[in-house]
């Protein structure tokens, strides 16, 4: 339970599956009311009635693919009218293919960041200006561990998920003394669909199985941290230090780590 965002309005993308819906729930138990946005808004309706009958909260869904620049402003407008403020937005629609960078498909080069950043960076541009006017707000943006550590067979993906850290990082000192808090989340492999795209052979999911973290407990470690100051969450925290000590080492990081990273 997280008291901070009792009655809080929270907008989660990408919530018809995976740890979107996980956060759904867990800000829902909390006593949240939620605008749940995906592509799948059967997915969304069924959420909405489960949360709804489970937490009497109050539930908004609506169909919007975060590629589509228009859309997002369209349907943000029709959030910001309907529910007159954001307190919280988590932006985590997302999706990676593992590919080597000789076999790039630029179409979906494209589609990635289309989703994973501009998407991203079009949702958290329709809620700052009411949230600077307002001085609060929480913008918490799923990145990944790909953004901290490029590994091979990741090589857009990873360039995605840095570019959010990137986006995040500037902004959090945009905002600082506007009441405004930024988090990003860099998880690992976390047991969702996510790999039915990213990794069809399954070559990676049979690779770290043993390492995969549970949509719950992520969920969990990003709806308790709703609403302070965190600057990022890491996790696995074990798989963090690696990120630390390939700022201090790079070259050696790379050539001692070279097989641990050929898990794709
Ligand atoms: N799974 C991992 O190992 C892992 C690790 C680190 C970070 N992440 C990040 O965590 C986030 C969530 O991933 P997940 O693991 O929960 O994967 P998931 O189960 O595949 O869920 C992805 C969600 O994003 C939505 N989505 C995809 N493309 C979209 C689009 N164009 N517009 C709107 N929504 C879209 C999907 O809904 P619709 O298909 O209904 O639109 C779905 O709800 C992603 O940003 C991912 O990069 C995942």
């Amino acid at each position: 339970m997280n008291n901070r965002i009792k009655e809080k309005n929270i907008v989660i993308t990408g919530a018809s599956g995976g740890i979107g819906a996980e956060m759904a729930r867990l800000s829902a138990q909390s006593g949240a009311n939620l605008v749940l946005l995906a592509r799948s808004v059967d997915k969304l309706e069924q959420l909405k009635k489960e949360l709804e009958n489970e937490f009497g909260v109050h539930v908004v869904v609506k169909s919007l693919d975060v590629a589509d620049t228009e859309a997002v402003q369209r349907v943000f407008k029709e959030v910001l009218s309907e529910i007159t403020h954001v307190d919280i937005l988590v932006n985590n629609a997302g999706f990676g293919v593992f590919r080597h960078a000789h076999e790039a498909d630029l179409a979906e080069v494209k589609s990635m960041f289309e989703v994973n950043v501009i998407g991203l960076v079009a949702c958290t541009s329709m809620v700052l200006p009411s949230m600077k006017g307002r001085k609060s707000g929480h913008i918490i943006n799923i990145a990944s561990q790909a953004g901290k550590i490029a590994t091979p067979k990741s090589s857009v993906y990873s360039a995605t998920k840095h570019a959010v850290l990137g986006y995040t990082n500037s902004l959090r000192m945009e905002v600082s003394d506007e009441g405004i808090y930024v988090t990003s989340v860099n998880p690992g492999p976390i047991e969702t669909n996510f790999f039915e795209i990213a990794d069809k052979q399954g070559t990676y999911v049979n690779n770290v199985k043993k390492f995969m973290l549970q949509p719950e407990y992520v969920a969990k470690k990003v709806v308790e941290r709703m609403m302070t100051s965190t600057r990022e969450i890491n996790l696995p925290r074990w798989m963090n230090a690696g990120s630390t000590i390939y700022a201090l080492f790079p070259r050696a990081f790379e050539r001692i780590g070279k097989r641990a990273f050929n898990k794709k």
